[in-house]
């Protein structure tokens, strides 16, 4: 059996992460299992550090290598400070994106070599692979103006880009879900959020079956 259970959600702009994420937390705090929920870029005091960095658009002018590297930065300090620990006592870690983002944002439509951004990655996160990813799928377009109604029309330096950019993101992570098929499961994102909970439960539910707690 394994300790503890990973679970990273992706996904492009909008997708309903957030939403998620807050309610397989409800569902299996309920059933008694200790959850963890965090995010990236940020999640421990280094990440949150960095997160602002990034998200300002500040690393840009510094070109997509600087931005991967300081996302891969703080996905260490994150993974050291707060998964690897949640993971060692038995917790379920729900993470709201995780290198799966990097392979897509930096890699897939940055422009960034894929060696170059999986030598980055296997630094990163050490050996800390998620159990499970699931991929939040919607169509760019719908996605964007979710986000954008969110944010009050005001767009972080990712959200800008086109839609053409978010389509070809969410294409990276169709490609990655058909590569990895035993990690990650395609989540169809455009019902309601009952409707998407309930098959983020059928892809997760059987795997708690393989975990220990403690
Ligand atoms: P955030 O406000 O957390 O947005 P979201 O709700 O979309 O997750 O912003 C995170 C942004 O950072 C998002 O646009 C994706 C981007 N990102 C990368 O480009 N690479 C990465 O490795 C990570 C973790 C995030």
């Amino acid at each position: 059996m394994k300790r503890g259970l990973f679970i990273t959600f992706e996904g492009g702009e909008g997708v309903g992460k957030s939403t998620q994420i807050r309610l397989l937390r409800d569902r299996l705090v309920t059933l008694g299992h200790d959850v963890v929920v965090t995010r990236e870029p940020g999640g421990s005091d280094g990440g949150e550090a960095v997160r602002h960095v990034l998200l300002s658009g500040a690393a840009e002018p510094f070109g997509v290598a600087m931005e991967v590297m300081l996302f891969a930065a703080a996905r260490n300090d994150h993974v050291e400070e707060v998964i690897r620990p949640g993971l060692e006592r038995g917790a379920m870690v729900l993470c709201d994106r995780f290198m799966d983002s990097s392979r897509v944002y930096q890699g897939a439509t940055g422009g960034l070599e894929p060696a170059f951004v999986a030598n980055i990655e296997r630094i990163a996160i050490d050996h800390v692979q998620p159990d499970c990813t699931l991929i939040l799928d919607l169509d760019a377009a719908t996605g964007l103006s979710r986000a954008q109604t969110r944010a009050g029309g005001a767009a972080d330096r990712f959200e800008k880009e086109d839609v053409a950019v978010h389509e070809a993101r969410r294409q990276a992570y169709l490609m990655i879900a058909a590569t990895e098929p035993e990690r990650c499961v395609v989540i169809d994102a455009a019902g309601g959020a009952d409707q998407v909970a309930a098959a983020i439960w059928r892809a997760v539910e059987p795997l708690l079956g393989e975990v220990r707690h403690g």
